[in-house]
């Protein structure tokens, strides 16, 4: 089987486990440039690497973030990403071996959540990960797509240049929180990896309201040689703001598709357009993948709704010390030593946390278990769905 063995990588380390992961997701190797921006993602003691035999096999890192759960609180996150196993070494616990000590790591920090986008749908659940939110993909034809008169109007939306945007972008983003379940903090080095792609081929577009104040951007991209745009990052802080951006989207000259991608399901750009078929879903996926490091203090960050006081038993085989019983109701979350009346695990919780998803429609799946049905129907009330959370991130 070999010596396993999972450590803190030095920054002399970081580039081999930049290669091993870009090699393990088989993309090609960065050159000085990429590496010059994907480097600042790595923050000294948060690089992992998995050894076998004593040889660099496995790699994962973690930046330090928040996340904006049900009522508005943001509680610090743990935003994973760079897993891989070299393909010469998987199967051998090595990444199990990672994501305890990631998540240890987490706890001592004070996280109270980590959160990542998944390769495969297979792999995290198991460490208790669950999908928290999702995204829809849309096409827009632009020859049939004209706004509704009763969409509202205002403000004006201008191109800046690539060295305006990497300024303006980092300082505008949080403006635009709103509130939404699933908005992460974006670590400070994740900006540079936005702004080198931005340096390459992506334009850049902001929307100012009417008294000039800046209230949301929009970085869209030529899809090679096609007239389709591609839309990569629309963020706006009120809704005319996201409406302006995407008017302007629709109205470039020579364009025939808009295409939107990781777009919150709920935004209804159906609604602004006179044929709603010019908009169409070309998919729905998994966005936010998060994981409660300590389901207490998570359950205690986020707001309930209406219902009888529910008490839910949650099993973390992965962190033992989470499980218990909790009792929640319209004031909060305490633990408690009452029967349980619905059992569920830490990744089906996680499904729950930010309002994407209902206990009955898990329950369905046998992901929560149910020792009193009047006790599901509560969860509903308490966990309700309300507007769906959005991360619409890529880290
Ligand atoms: C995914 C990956 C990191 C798994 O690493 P690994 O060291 O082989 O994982 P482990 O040996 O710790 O496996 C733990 C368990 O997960 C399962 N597992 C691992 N990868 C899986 C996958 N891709 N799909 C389904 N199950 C998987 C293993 O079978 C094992 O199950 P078991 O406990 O029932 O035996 C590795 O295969 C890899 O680097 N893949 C390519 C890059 C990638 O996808 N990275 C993830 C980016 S989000």
């Amino acid at each position: 089987m070999g010596e396993t063995e999972v450590r803190v990588l030095s920054e002399s380390e970081y580039r081999e486990a930049n290669e091993l992961f870009r090699r393990a997701l088989l993309f090609p190797l960065a050159d000085d440039e990429q590496w010059a921006s994907s480097s600042q993602r790595m923050e000294p003691g948060r690089v992992l690497g998995a050894f076998l035999d004593g040889e660099l096999a496995g790699t994962a890192l973690s930046m330090t973030s928040s996340l904006t759960v049900p009522g508005g609180a943001e509680v610090p996150a743990a935003a994973v990403t760079g897993v891989a196993v070299r393909a010469d070494s998987t199967r051998r616990g090595l990444l199990t071996g990672m994501m305890r000590f990631q998540l240890d790591d987490a706890a001592r920090r004070g996280e109270v959540v980590a959160m990542l986008h998944a390769s495969e749908a297979g792999i995290y659940e198991r460490f208790g990960y669950g999908v928290a939110s999702r995204v829809r993909n849309v096409e827009v034809d632009r020859s049939r797509a004209r706004m509704r008169r009763s969409v509202p109007r205002g403000g004006r939306v201008r191109l800046v240049s690539q060295e305006q945007a990497a300024q303006l972008m980092p300082a505008l983003y949080p403006k635009c929180a709103r509130d939404r379940a699933g908005w992460m903090h974006r670590p400070d080095g994740w900006w540079p990896g936005r702004s080198a792609v931005l340096n390459k081929s992506q334009a850049v577009a902001v929307h100012a309201d009417e008294s000039g104040t800046d209230d949301g951007f929009a970085v869209y991209q030529p899809r090679g040689e096609s007239s389709t745009v591609d839309v990569w990052d629309l963020v706006a802080a009120n809704d005319v703001a996201a409406i302006e951006l995407w008017r302007f989207l629709l109205d470039i000259d020579l364009v025939t598709t808009v295409a939107g991608f990781e777009r919150p399901v709920d935004e209804p750009v159906e609604w602004w357009l006179t044929d709603r078929r010019a908009c169409r879903t070309t998919g729905v996926s998994d966005d936010l993948w998060v994981r409660l490091v300590d389901v207490g203090a998570a359950l205690r960050a986020r707001t309930y709704g209406r219902g009888e006081p529910v008490v839910l038993e949650v099993v973390d085989e992965f962190r033992p010390a989470n499980t218990g019983c909790y009792r929640i109701s319209p004031d909060g979350a305490t633990t408690c030593d009452d029967a349980p009346q619905l059992t569920l695990d830490a990744a089906a919780l996680a499904a729950l946390y930010l309002g994407d998803q209902t206990a009955s429609a898990l329950a369905t799946a046998g992901l929560v278990q149910v020792h009193d049905p009047q006790a599901l129907t509560d969860a509903d009330l308490l966990f309700p769905l309300q507007r769906p959370p959005w991360c619409g991130t890529g880290f």
